[in-house]
């Protein structure tokens, strides 16, 4: 039985292989190993597509969360709220800069940021929030504006599974002080490697975001302040200069591919996009109560499948030096026992689906 791969990159690197090995040849060519021109054009394009005033392309997604923390003057003594369901290099970095990660239950329709649980978190400490617009479903940005501006929070927001998604019309990444972003190789858009990318609405934050993944450089030997290098490869700005133009094509094919498995997937718990969002499907979320089963049954089958994320943050061993243990956020921990991310990619077929599907449905429990 032919395998269903959980997303496919092979196929999407085959449609626009020619394209793709032009564009590393130029970088070897002219050796723009770091930065230089692939990263500005793809800087420009990107900004463009997704939306916003100034961004700039940097090592990956973690750093650029920790950069920009930085610039927001996030550190020692701080306190930031990070919802409990994410990637834990939401809360890393926060502790990179010497903050102190503080968990937020999720609500339990959309699995977001729970702002009432928030407001019980916070202490006189609290400096910003977190909002993480998780596998591609917008975080309801004004919500979270408004409580940020009552408690006087900073905003950064986690973008690395949301390019090109909106929220009331809006780019996200466009209302907190700064965005991040993933290119990780899996991510919509991805690179050959690690890649990232800030963004922000702010010149003074831009100014120093853009010194500081260059080692505080003003010129080649002056350094303003002290910086760190994260600053794209240039191999990997040219390979998603050209992956870009093909992003909002994919992104379409991705929500048709959602909306496939809606349709099909009746009566199951799927992670649903709130109504006044423009989802950009990073992942294709269920919860089933007999998971195992359900993944026993795709093995069998030779589909693949995964789980983002099996252990809520507060569940981790990381975190117990925080005080955080079983048993304290009941709806992420309950969520991360039922959650399936289906094999889901741009390219997937009718025929692929009705297996998946089948199998699914064979075996699920709501
Ligand atoms: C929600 C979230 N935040 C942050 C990151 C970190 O990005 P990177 O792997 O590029 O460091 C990722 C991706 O891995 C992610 O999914």
């Amino acid at each position: 039985m032919e395998k269903i791969p959980f997303m496919d990159l092979a196929a999407q690197n085959k449609s626009l292989e020619s394209e793709l090995n032009a564009a590393i040849a130029e970088v070897v060519q002219s050796r723009s190993f770091i930065q230089g021109a692939p990263v500005e054009r793809f800087n420009k394009d990107f900004l463009r597509l997704h939306g916003g005033t100034y961004g700039v392309g940097c090592a990956n997604g973690t750093g650029a969360i920790t950069v920009a923390l930085r610039a927001l003057n996030v550190g020692h003594g701080d306190e930031v709220l990070v919802p409990n369901h994410t990637f834990i290099a939401t809360a890393e970095a926060v502790v990179e800069v010497g903050a102190k990660p503080v968990l937020v239950e999720i609500d339990s329709e959309y699995r977001q940021l729970d702002l009432k649980d928030a407001a019980r978190r916070m202490t006189a400490k609290t400096k910003a929030i977190l909002p993480v617009h998780l596998y591609g479903l917008p975080e309801p940005m004004d919500q979270v504006m408004a409580f940020a501006r009552e408690h006087k929070l900073k905003v950064v927001e986690d973008c690395a599974q949301a390019q090109l998604a909106k929220w009331k019309g809006q780019a996200v990444g466009t209302f907190g002080d700064l965005a991040t972003f993933s290119f990780y190789p899996g991510k919509n858009l991805g690179a050959f490697g690690d890649a990232g990318f800030i963004l922000t609405e702010n010149a003074k934050h831009f100014e120093f975001i853009e010194r500081y993944i260059n080692h505080g450089r003003q010129d080649k030997y002056l350094h303003q302040f002290f910086g760190s290098n994260y600053r794209m490869d240039g191999l990997q700005g040219a390979v998603l200069a050209t992956k870009v133009t093909r992003l909002a094509a994919w992104t379409e094919r991705r929500r048709e591919v959602a909306k496939q498995y809606d349709e099909s997937l009746k009566g199951f718990r799927v992670l649903q996009p709130r109504a006044e969002s423009v989802p950009v499907y990073h992942l294709y979320v269920v919860e089933v109560s007999n998971r195992q089963e359900v993944m026993d049954a795709f093995k069998r089958e030779n589909i693949d499948c995964g789980i983002h994320y099996p252990i809520p943050l507060s569940c981790q061993p990381a975190f117990a030096p925080l005080g955080y243990k079983e048993g304290q956020f009941p709806v992420s921990e309950e969520m991360s026992a039922r959650i399936l991310s289906l094999p889901f990619f741009p390219e997937m077929t009718v025929e692929q689906m009705k297996r998946v599907v089948g199998v699914f449905r064979g075996v699920a429990k709501a």
